[in-house]
């Protein structure tokens, strides 16, 4: 399973870039704008750290337009996956650039219809929004496990991106449910390595082999 950064701020790539555990980097249009970078610079620079897939996403809404900034956006850099909103535009404009042979990642995927749709266009990710239907009384995870099973009945190669996470407990549920990939929010990032039982575990080791006087090995 792929772990991506869901942020556009470069320092704070950088400093989780050397833990190799960082698979790839989505950004968003809010994402972009809270950065204030311009995105051809800040996209440029974050390939530059991570050589997974970096998606970054479109900002016009017709077909047309949609299919020249993707291609503006792939020629940055080999690993550019281009963005895509779950629109019928969204989804002519994803099959024009995997026909050219460009990656795309379709976001704001709300139900097993739109996978079904978004896998059809033959977009390399899909990306279901976990916290946003959790938001609204419904089941996040469930949809990706929906997800999970409908893209293995069917054969599709489309990969499950879950995103708009909220918790560490959505990671984790992400992953059973058989997510190929979660992007994750740097603080919940961060917290997926905590274990109480792992900090108080480790003082009694150190505790213990500093009592019997050994030192360094
Ligand atoms: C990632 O691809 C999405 O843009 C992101 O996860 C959305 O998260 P949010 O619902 O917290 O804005």
């Amino acid at each position: 399973m792929m772990l991506f950064l869901d942020t556009a701020e470069l320092d704070v790539i950088a400093a989780r870039a050397d833990s190799g555990l960082v698979d790839g980097v989505t950004t968003n249009p809010s994402l972009m704008a809270k950065a204030g970078a311009d995105i051809k610079e800040r996209i440029a620079d974050i390939c530059g750290l991570i050589s997974g897939p970096i998606s970054a996403e479109v900002v016009a809404t017709d077909a047309a337009g949609m299919v020249a900034e993707g291609q503006t956006l792939a020629a940055i850099a080999e690993n550019v996956v281009v963005k895509l909103p779950l629109t019928m535009d969204g989804l002519k404009a994803c099959r024009a650039l995997a026909d050219n042979g460009i990656a795309t990642n379709v976001t704001l995927c709300f139900s097993i219809n739109q996978a079904l749709l978004a896998a059809k266009a033959g977009a390399n990710f899909v990306s279901p929004f976990i916290g946003r239907l959790d938001d609204i009384g419904e089941d996040g995870v469930g949809l990706i496990e929906d997800i999970r099973l409908l893209y293995d009945e069917h054969g599709f190669a489309t990969r499950v991106l879950a995103a708009s996470i909220r918790t560490v407990e959505h990671v984790e549920a992400s992953a059973m449910a058989g997510a190929d990939a979660c992007t994750i929010p740097p603080n919940i990032f961060d917290a997926l390595v905590q274990h109480d039982l792992t900090d108080k575990g480790l003082a009694a080791f150190l505790k213990d082999w500093e009592a019997a006087g050994q030192g360094k090995i």
